[in-house]
């Protein structure tokens, strides 16, 4: 198969539901203008939108067929977005540009950072209960959403994160915050899909395995990109993660050992997928990306 077609695709469509819900936004006279700019601000800056495609991916993996996936997985975007402009704050990596552009709180202020933030997050929960879906569906999906983005997932994740930087932490430690931090969303958008195709509990924990290997995996790269600095190099201007005393795989383990264990994680990943036949393809083939990804 063609991947960069088929992630090109699938952009698009992620893309323009994203754009009809941020123009919504933008006319309702009740949304002030300065919150809508802001949240649109960084949901159309050009992310790969790997999270709702990996919902997508996953959801034909396991055979679904209907049209009310799209604003589900496209929600994955609003929290993640919003978990990227709280990441960029002053108070948490204090960093001035993202994606090669000045970061949410530089362009608008913090306080409208934080909101914008608030607003991508209670939005994406919004636009789930709207979705073309059973409501037994639904729930479930709402319930895996709050699990993979609360305390027990990414938030709590970012929160180790933050307690570490600057001390040495234990290998256990260093593995809680990636699953977490990155590994959660990651492992949810796949779960979401697979819920959302009415797949069996069996299935859903085989894509479980892909979702949890890839994520820890996806956030090992972005660390080892960070370093090796071909990650938007604006990105840079203050200063690569490891330099801030963040405990990453790279700074703990070294380049070479991280990039073996991500290509570990991979072929696991993989490995878990056997029993699929020629429909998971798109997610076999994300998972090799996610190693050799550049950006
Ligand atoms: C960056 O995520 C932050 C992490 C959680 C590792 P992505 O690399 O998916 O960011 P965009 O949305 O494509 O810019
Ligand atoms: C981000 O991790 C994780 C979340 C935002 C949940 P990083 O702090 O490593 O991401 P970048 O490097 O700023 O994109
Ligand atoms: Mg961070
Ligand atoms: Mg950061
Ligand atoms: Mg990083």
């Amino acid at each position: 198969m063609n991947l960069s077609a088929y992630l090109e695709g699938k952009r698009k469509t992620v893309d323009n539901f994203l754009k009809d819900y941020i123009s919504l936004r933008k006319k309702q006279k009740d949304c002030p203008r300065q919150l809508s700019k802001s949240m649109a601000y960084s949901l159309m800056a050009g992310g790969k939108r790997i999270r709702p495609i990996l919902a997508l991916a996953s959801y034909e993996a396991a055979g679904g067929r209907s049209d009310g996936i799209l604003p589900v997985a496209a929600s994955l975007e609003l929290v993640h977005t919003y978990s990227l402009i709280h990441d960029d704050l002053p108070a948490m990596d204090n960093d001035d540009f993202r994606r090669n552009k000045p970061t949410n709180h530089k362009v608008f202020g913090e306080a409208s950072a934080i909101l914008a933030g608030d607003a991508l997050l209670t939005d994406a929960f919004d636009i789930i209960s709207r979705a073309n879906a059973s409501p037994a569906k639904l729930l479930k999906v709402i319930r895996e959403l709050a699990f993979a983005g609360g305390p027990e997932g990414m938030v709590g994740g970012q929160t180790a994160d933050i307690i570490f930087e600057g001390k040495k932490a234990k290998k256990k430690d260093i593995i809680y915050i990636h699953t977490h931090k990155t590994g959660a969303l990651i492992r949810g958008a796949v779960r979401i899909g697979a819920i959302m195709a009415g797949s069996s509990p069996a299935k859903i924990e085989v894509l479980t395995t892909y979702g949890e290997k890839t994520g820890l995996a996806f956030q090992i790269i972005d660390d080892i990109l960070d370093i090796i600095g071909t990650k938007e190099e604006l990105g840079k201007a203050t200063g690569a993660d490891s330099a801030k005393g963040k405990n990453t795989y790279p700074s703990s383990f070294g380049l070479k050992e991280s990039e073996r264990i991500a290509e570990q994680l991979v072929n696991e990943s993989l490995e878990a997928l056997k029993g699929f036949g020629k429909k998971a393809d798109p997610l076999r083939e994300i998972a090799k990306y996610i190693l050799s990804r550049r950006n």
